[in-house]
């Protein structure tokens, strides 16, 4: 059933969701097995599976490996931590608010052969501690995503994100995918780059020290390098998680293009200038 369409559920009076939608229940005097039931409540956002090929592309757009720690905010039956485990060879965890469901999903986990990668969590995504992802999926809501943004963009650079059907309003995805009227959003934390730095060339015969003065965007940088009276505009500004690129034109117009690492309060990277010349490059946070 597509989201839209259930979104109904979350305007349903509790009452009528516990009556319809009851948790695991006596029958003959044996546990019946909990079936869980699209449109189910959770405690922000009621149950409702992402399909099986927008998952698959949720992991490839964040190419995940097996060097790869998957986190599932908002696990559901689990199947985001199964996939990324089973055809991805990740590590993965599922937080999952709704106890019956977190012990639903961790009976697929071992019904699909991957306890011991794949493990759900019972627990609210809002008081967990998902910091050691290296990549974070999630099916929620536009203002849940956005309740979580500031502690996805304080992790460490790098770390991938991918969401089903909902963005993260004026942070824009890196990649947008859609399949069969759905959408998928990806983004790489960006590190923080804001402010100025004291820069320093060598390389081409010539040592050079300026100030580099970086605004930045969530990944979306500008900025400008001392050269002598002028300050020089940067062009072609990337930044990439950790990574950073950008190019200026230096006083004898020459133009070089710069790449490099950003690792707290220091840069470093080479660069190749369009005079031939080669050289390395540093900026330390001023
Ligand atoms: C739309 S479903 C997505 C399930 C799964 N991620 C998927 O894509 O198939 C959202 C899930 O988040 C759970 N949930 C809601 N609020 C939560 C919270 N605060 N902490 C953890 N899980 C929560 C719901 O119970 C539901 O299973």
């Amino acid at each position: 059933m597509h989201w839209s369409r259930i979104a109904a559920f979350a305007a349903a009076p509790l009452a009528a969701l516990l009556f319809a939608f009851p948790a695991a229940a006596q029958k003959d005097g044996k546990e019946k097995e909990f079936e869980p039931h699209v449109g189910q409540a959770g405690k922000d956002v009621i149950w409702v599976p992402t399909p099986d090929e927008v998952v698959e592309r949720m992991l490839r757009m964040a190419q995940v490996g097996a060097n790869d720690y998957v986190i599932d905010l908002g696990a559901g039956d689990g199947k985001i931590a199964i996939m990324a485990a089973k055809k991805f060879g990740a590590r993965s965890m599922g937080i999952e608010y709704n106890p019956d469901m977190a012990k639903h999903a961790q009976h697929n986990v071992e019904k699909a052969g991957v306890t011991g990668r794949a493990r759900i969590v019972q627990g609210d995504i809002f008081a967990s501690d998902f910091t050691q992802a290296s990549v974070i999926t999630m099916y929620l809501l536009p203002a849940l995503n956005l309740r979580l943004r500031p502690q996805i963009l304080a992790m460490r650079p790098g770390t991938r994100v991918v969401s089903h059907s909902f963005n993260m309003d004026d942070w824009e995805p890196d990649e947008t995918s859609s399949m069969d009227g759905r959408r998928a959003y990806f983004w790489v934390v960006p590190a923080n780059v804001a402010g100025t730095w004291a820069f320093e060339a060598t390389g081409g015969g010539a040592a050079e020290r300026s100030e580099l003065t970086l605004e930045q965007r969530f990944q979306k940088l500008e900025g400008s390098i001392g050269l002598g009276q002028v300050q020089g505009g940067l062009r072609d500004t990337r930044l990439r998680g950790f990574t950073i690129a950008f190019s200026y034109v230096d006083g004898n117009s020459v133009r070089r293009d710069l790449t490099g690492r950003v690792s707290g309060n220091r840069m470093e990277g080479s660069f190749r200038a369009d005079n031939g010349t080669e050289g390395r490059w540093t900026a330390t946070r001023k």
